[in-house]
């Protein structure tokens, strides 16, 4: 285990040169900073996160720093001056999206963060939750100091495994719970021992230092006990967890600090055949993760409500240069027929009608039926129909993109997709290996 852990160290530890790179930025920032707020003497700044508190994995920097407002300041107001002074900055920047919109760019070659916030005076005060992040700081600056290596070690766990990440389109654990496990459990390995007996309604009370039973999986945030800081951690990658830890501490690997292969082509072929799989690509909307992922997940949940006469196993979908929703059905073709259900022999009048309608007609259990052609007998055209139907209601982008165009692909074609993200995420849907491996 030592040894390992050594290893995962080594691949965790940022390098001298990333180290000195990262100080060389932040020296400009400040730089640049200290000028333009010159013009705003009410203003402030403080570099938070990660590369604050020297918990940032290699060749994963990123400099947080965020710009103080004073709590009267209109938002309206915050949102634009702190779009200037971040654009003012980087050297190059993007939009993102988090409380509010705020600058990503870089500042001698290292990807910076510049968000606003209120500087509000407790945590009972925020008017949104970039507010806390400072308190974030404050509580954990001294707590971490002296486990920074711990912090890396369970970052990179988390991330080879596909787990690191509170944002949507991961669900798994943040950087701020992270750096929280470690304080409470002291370690990386007592957080994954910690976690052998975590239940689905763990709360781990990290101001009171108990753990017990709730209703939810909840880790009550020190600076604000009624958030949970898992909160977007889903159910799914919290059972992962638990199990990445039993098996990690039973049979210790490097490997469970590296991200796994992509699939090759013949080894995805192999698992394809046999299997009715369908992939739908289209072009991807121009909105942030935050929106696009529930109008995707409401675009399938859509799709397979009406294709649950194919027996649908997994769904799945993903975002890359396209969006692509992946679909495996226990059913490859069905027959020309279904059962539709008519009146009771009784009612004379809808006998008459129903079988003035129908063909096929036979009668079981006193009542009338008959077997009604289909129209589509195989998933694709089904779901061609399906989606041409309902494209209204998939969310107003996707559903939009979705009229606009459409391409269903189905078995040895999805080899056809050059798209690294799919390739990831077909692997996941079509269960291909064990969790962990
Ligand atoms: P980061 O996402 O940069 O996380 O957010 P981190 O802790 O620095 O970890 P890595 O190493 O970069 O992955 C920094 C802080 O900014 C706040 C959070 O409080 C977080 O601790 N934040 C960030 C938000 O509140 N909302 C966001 O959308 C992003
Ligand atoms: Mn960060
Ligand atoms: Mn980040
Ligand atoms: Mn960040």
């Amino acid at each position: 285990m030592e040894a390992i852990i050594r290893r995962a160290l080594d691949m965790t530890l940022p390098s001298e040169e990333e180290v000195e790179r990262a100080r060389r930025s932040e020296e400009e920032i400040r730089r640049r900073l200290e000028k333009i707020l010159k013009d705003h003497p009410k203003l402030d700044y403080r570099f938070l996160g990660s590369y604050a508190r020297n918990t940032w994995l290699k060749d994963n920097l990123e400099i947080d720093v965020f710009i103080l407002f004073p709590e009267e300041t209109p938002m309206d107001e915050l949102e634009r001056l702190g779009l200037e002074i971040g654009k003012a900055v980087v050297d190059e920047f993007e939009l993102r999206y988090a409380a509010h919109p705020y600058v990503h760019g870089k500042v001698l070659g290292v990807d910076v963060d510049v968000v606003p916030c209120y500087r509000v005076k407790s945590p009972r005060e925020i008017r949104s939750a970039v507010d806390r992040t400072p308190f974030h700081h404050d509580w954990l600056k001294d707590r971490v100091k002296g486990r920074e290596n711990e912090v890396r070690l369970l970052k990179m766990f988390l991330k080879a495994n596909e787990i690191y990440g509170a944002e949507y389109k991961v669900r798994g654990f943040s950087g701020y719970l992270c750096e929280l496990l470690i304080v409470f459990y002291g370690s990386f390995l007592n957080v994954l021992r910690g976690a052998l007996s975590w239940r689905r309604n763990t709360v781990i009370d990290i101001p009171n230092g108990r753990v017990y039973k709730g209703r939810e999986f909840f880790v009550v945030d020190p600076v604000d006990p009624r958030r949970n800081v898992a909160a977007n951690l889903s159910l799914e990658n919290l059972a992962k967890f638990v199990q990445l830890c039993r098996e990690f501490l039973r049979n210790p690997s490097i490997d469970f600090f590296k991200r796994r292969d992509l699939i090759s082509d013949e080894d995805l072929k192999r698992e394809i055949e046999g299997r009715v799989v369908l992939v739908v690509e289209f072009e991807r909307p121009d909105v942030v993760e935050d929106n696009l992922y529930p109008q995707l997940e409401k675009a399938c949940g859509l799709i397979l409500k009406n294709m649950r006469e194919f027996q649908p196993l997994r769904y799945g979908f993903v975002v890359d240069e396209r969006c692509y929703m992946i679909f495996e059905f226990g059913v490859k073709e069905l027959s020309r027929f279904y059962r539709h259900m008519g009146p009771m022999f009784e009612d004379e009048e809808n006998v008459e009608r129903f079988l003035r309608k129908n063909e096929r007609v036979f009668i079981e259990g006193g009542r009338f039926w008959s077997l009604r052609e289909r129209r589509f007998l195989k998933p694709r055209d089904a779901m061609t129909n399906v989606i041409e139907r309902n494209w209204i209601g998939m969310g107003k982008n996707v559903g939009k993109k979705v009229r606009e165009g459409f391409e269903i692909f189905e078995g040895f074609e999805i080899l056809k997709i050059k798209s690294v993200e799919l390739r990831r995420k077909l692997r996941d849907v079509l269960c291909i290996k064990h969790p962990s491996s």
